[in-house]
């Protein structure tokens, strides 16, 4: 499963892409209002770090702003994905673009049906949020199985963006159900390294070696 970075955070997307931990990055206009940055600058910031998909919103909700707005975004890099809301116009924004070849993310999924209209738009990516379906007591990652059934029974290729993640075992039930990806806090991502046998056995070695008075260089 890819894990794209969910920042807006230049040095956090450095960090782990130099670990080979960001396969993309996602955005949304509620990280760039906490980035404080302008809008155009980050994106094109994010897109010299990673060269995988990075998702830039628009904040039109009609067709026509969406499409300009897009085309925009579309052409900070080559890498820059779509992102439009799932909504009538932004799936009829979602075809111009598909028909265009450039890539999208259909963002706010929160049913079955919502993903295969977005699917039949030609988006690259469906963003269901799980966290958020969780926030209202139900399970967010029945969404994730639905949908991977569901584009699996009619070959669609739209690629599951498992979103709202808050957890490490959103992750890994994520991958478990078969999402092709999962955007990720940096937090989130950093807390899948740890474990306690980890730091003690790490501890212990640190010791022991210590204990044999050896260098290796
Ligand atoms: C990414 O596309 C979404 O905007 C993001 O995952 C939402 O996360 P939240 O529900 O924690 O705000």
């Amino acid at each position: 499963m890819k894990l794209f970075v969910y920042t807006a955070e230049l040095d956090d997307i450095q960090e782990l892409a130099e670990a080979g931990l960001a396969d993309g990055v996602t955005t949304n206009p509620s990280l760039i209002a906490k980035s404080g940055r302008d809008f155009i600058e980050v994106i094109s910031e994010i897109c010299a770090i990673t060269a995988g998909p990075v998702s830039a919103e628009v904040a039109a909700t009609d067709t026509a702003g969406m499409i300009s707005e897009g085309t925009k975004l579309a052409a900070i890099a080559d890498n820059v994905v779509v992102k439009l809301p799932l909504i009538m116009d932004g799936l009829k924004a979602c075809r111009h673009f598909a028909d265009a070849g450039i890539e999208t993310n259909v963002t706010l999924c929160f049913t079955p049906n919502q993903a295969l209209l977005a699917a039949k738009a030609g988006a690259t990516f469906i963003s269901p949020f799980v966290g958020r379906l969780d926030d209202l007591n139900t399970d967010g990652m029945d969404l994730i199985r639905d949908i991977r059934r569901l584009y699996d029974n009619y070959g669609f290729g739209t690629q599951i963006l498992t979103a709202s993640v808050r957890s490490s075992n959103h992750v890994s039930q994520a991958a478990l159900a078969g999402s092709d990806a999962a955007t990720v806090p940096p937090s989130v991502i950093r807390g899948l390294l740890k474990h306690p046998l980890t730091t003690s056995g790490l501890q212990q070695f640190e010791a022991d070696w210590a204990a044999t008075g050896q260098s290796i260089l």
